[in-house]
């Protein structure tokens, strides 16, 4: 099973080579493949910084090339790089620009391959199927070129998508991973708490972003970790918004626009409905399921008494749902 793994490995490193070499010197992968990184602002650099790659709007001229090379249409299938039909081989990708993942020590786990149009009826992002090598809940993109300065700022951005952490890069922040549009897990959060205990989240400015945050925040307290929430003004993403702000705005911006998690459902409400009581009660409710999962005492009520003042509520009140709600740990 070890070999079987190592030859999973090798056949993606090939694919991802393959599909890099195809964008730098193929016609085809010039004009459709790097003219798209190209208009969506990513430099050379970036290009190759992240590997990314075109695969070539052909049935198989990957899955032809690597069995040319050796490489075991077993693994082809079992990585999800090829797919075979009645004794018939196809490319999975073809016509999509590529975005290998890498695992923490950079050796590549499968592949994210976009569609070059923005129709919204065909799936945007293929990606690799779960294989012995990539499991989607367990992988953050963007970890390998991360992870030192994660551990320098003692920070790390979360966000949604590939090309999220590929343009805060190109902007200067590299503290930045991805859960890649899966509902963040815990096996991700523990890869992040190796390197820091605090999280910022920054997911789209859209209602799909605001309710992915709220569902990472309680995941992220269970863990005892710090967790921040940046959002951005509805219709951007952090690739968006970055692409079109300067370096220091774009510092800037997070730092005055991170709230600690309590701010951030306050600023839901604002948002919501105001003077409205029922909802209040409910995200006061809220609040206090949040602060329940936190497993330090210290801090549960240091976030009771800023939710008391931020929600002018009494702390006893607070206090006693939050007993109940603690009380089969106690
Ligand atoms: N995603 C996916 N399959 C889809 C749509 C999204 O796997 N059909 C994942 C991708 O990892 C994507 C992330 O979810 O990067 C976030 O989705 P979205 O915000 O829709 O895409 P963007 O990353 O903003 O992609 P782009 O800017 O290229 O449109
Ligand atoms: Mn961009
Ligand atoms: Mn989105
Ligand atoms: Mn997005
Ligand atoms: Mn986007």
């Amino acid at each position: 099973v070890a070999n079987e793994k190592e030859s999973m490995y090798l056949v993606s490193e090939f694919a991802s080579k393959y599909f890099q070499d195809i964008l730098w010197n193929n016609e085809e992968g010039k004009a459709i493949g790097l003219s798209y990184f190209k208009e969506r602002g990513f430099t050379s650099d970036t290009i190759k910084k992240f590997n990314l790659g075109y695969s070539p709007e052909s049935w198989d001229a990957f899955t032809k090339e690597a069995l040319g090379k050796g490489y075991k249409l077993d693994y082809l299938e079992k990585t999800g790089l090829s797919i075979v039909k009645e004794d018939k081989q196809f490319d999975r990708f073809k016509g999509r620009v590529m975005f290998p993942i890498q695992s923490m020590s950079g050796r590549v786990l499968g592949f994210g391959g976009r569609i070059l149009t923005n129709d919204k009826k065909a799936a945007k992002y293929l990606n690799s199927p779960e294989s012995d090598i990539y499991h989607k809940s367990k992988v953050l993109y963007g970890i390998y070129h991360a992870k030192q300065a994660i551990a320098k700022h003692n920070n790390c951005y979360l966000v949604e998508g590939y090309t999220d952490v590929i343009q805060f890069n190109q902007a200067g922040i590299e503290n930045v991973v991805s859960s890649s549009g899966t509902a963040l897990t815990p096996d991700q959060i523990r890869l992040i708490n190796r390197l820091t205990p605090n999280i910022t989240v920054l997911f789209d400015g859209d209602a799909a972003g605001l309710r992915a945050s709220v569902r990472g925040i309680d995941l992220i307290l269970e863990a005892g970790m710090n967790v921040k929430v940046c959002t951005f003004p509805d219709g951007d993403d952090p690739d968006s918004f970055a692409k079109k702000t300067s370096y220091d705005d774009l510092v800037r911006y997070l730092e005055e626009n991170a709230k600690d998690f309590i701010q951030f459902k306050a600023s839901l409400l604002m948002l919501d409905a105001k003077n409205d009581p029922i909802k209040k009660a409910d995200l006061i409710r809220d609040m206090v399921v949040s602060i329940s999962k936190i497993p330090d005492r210290i801090k549960r009520e240091i976030y009771i008494q800023e939710c008391a003042r931020i929600m002018d509520i009494s702390e006893d009140v607070l206090f006693n749902t939050l007993a109940q709600l603690v009380k089969k740990d106690i």
